[in-house]
């Protein structure tokens, strides 16, 4: 599969062109607001059981598409299987969120594995073969990691916090230690990703859920920095991968994410300044977003408005149209039901 394969809406956007019709997908779009996931995920019994299973991961993937004929499918996984796969303790409490064993001091970071055990995720790989043979041709694959970044702020405090401050915390008081972390993420991230798109994934995204709350010096150092690396190291193998980063929350830092990190698309937060969007992101790379998830759960003419907005600021560049960030679990069927259908009637 090539990455300009012109069957693929999001993948022509990736190389260049403007769709009248954006193509669309959501961040989370397999989850715990379809009643289908639901089902599976008990019969899975843990969330990890789930991800790594290749037919229920695959199966969970196509639940979305089958109900929405998204434009895009992501494979099921999580950005903590790279921690679990360096021999981390991941677990998933229900109702609680990730909760891992804390690299919260240089000596804990000294017994940190340089290479994770590849195995522990040749389910993911196999989920992604099976999605590939099912998907209809049209329809682009997506693979995926955490950026660096934000998958150390969950291996330092062991949990997610509010701030994230013990990660950032140790990045001032320790750098050296954290740095180490970091590389072994970006090494780690450039095989796994490589090894997704062997497995048949079309495009690659880099989550850094993170990124908006490090000051510049920092967000420079640890969101943009690590993520050209891993760039670069895909490209390195790969020279043709479609990339897309999100580094939520980095508002006016978007422009020098963009020029420092070679991807090809920005997924952007709905919080983003749209005429800054439009001259300096837009005019380079694609731009993926950027509905508040919480006007899909609001519904009704608010969630209407919401569309058209996005519409109107994005619309006449290249865009992918996607949530701000993830779909919350409450939200309902009907109100996506209701947000595609705008979206798919633009007329641009
Ligand atoms: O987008 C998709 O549908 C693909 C699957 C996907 C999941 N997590 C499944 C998941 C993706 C792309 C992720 C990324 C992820 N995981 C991020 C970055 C993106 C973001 O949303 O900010 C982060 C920070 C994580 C770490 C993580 N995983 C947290 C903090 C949690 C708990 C909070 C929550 O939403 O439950 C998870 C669990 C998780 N990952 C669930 C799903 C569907 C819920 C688990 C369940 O079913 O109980």
């Amino acid at each position: 599969m090539t990455p300009t394969d012109p069957t693929k809406p999001l993948l022509r956007v990736l190389a260049g062109d403007r769709m009248p019709v954006p193509p669309i997908w959501m961040m989370r779009q397999a989850g715990r607001y379809l009643p289908e996931y639901r089902e599976l995920r008990a019969k899975a019994g843990g969330f990890l059981e789930l991800c790594f299973t290749p037919e229920f991961a695959a199966e969970v993937t196509l639940q979305p598409i089958r109900r929405f004929n998204f434009d895009a499918a992501i494979i099921f996984s999580d950005i903590l299987v790279i921690p679990y796969a360096l021999g981390r303790e991941v677990r998933f409490e229900a109702g609680e969120g990730p909760r891992l064993d804390p690299l919260d001091t240089p000596a804990k970071v000294e017994t940190l594995a340089a290479q994770a055990d590849f195995g522990k995720l040749e389910p993911v790989y196999e989920a992604l073969r099976r999605v590939r043979r099912e998907l209809d041709p049209k329809i682009a694959l997506i693979g995926f990691c955490g950026a660096p970044w934000t998958v150390a702020t969950y291996m330092v405090a062991g949990q997610g916090t509010p701030d994230q401050a013990p990660a950032r915390m140790m990045a001032y008081a320790h750098p050296e230690a954290f740095s180490k972390i970091i590389d072994v993420l970006v090494r780690n991230s450039v095989r796994y990703l490589l090894g997704q798109l062997a497995a048949g994934a079309d495009v690659l995204q880099i989550f850094d859920t993170w990124a908006g709350i490090l000051p510049p010096r920092e967000f420079l150092r640890w969101s943009i920095e690590p993520t050209r690396r891993i760039v670069e190291g895909v490209r390195a193998k790969a020279p043709d991968a479609r990339i897309i980063g999100f580094p939520r929350g980095a508002g006016a830092q978007l422009p020098d994410y963009v020029q420092a990190t070679g991807v090809d698309a920005v997924s952007i937060d709905w919080a983003a300044e749209p005429s800054l969007i439009r001259e300096r992101v837009q005019a380079k790379v694609a731009v993926q977003g950027n509905l508040d998830p919480l006007a899909l759960i609001a519904g009704g003419a608010a969630l209407d408005q919401a569309v058209d907005d996005v519409l109107a600021n994005y619309g006449k560049g290249r865009l992918i149209f996607n949530l701000g960030h993830g779909i919350q679990p409450e939200t309902p069927i009907a109100h996506v039901e209701q947000m595609i259908k705008r979206v798919r009637a633009h007329k641009g």
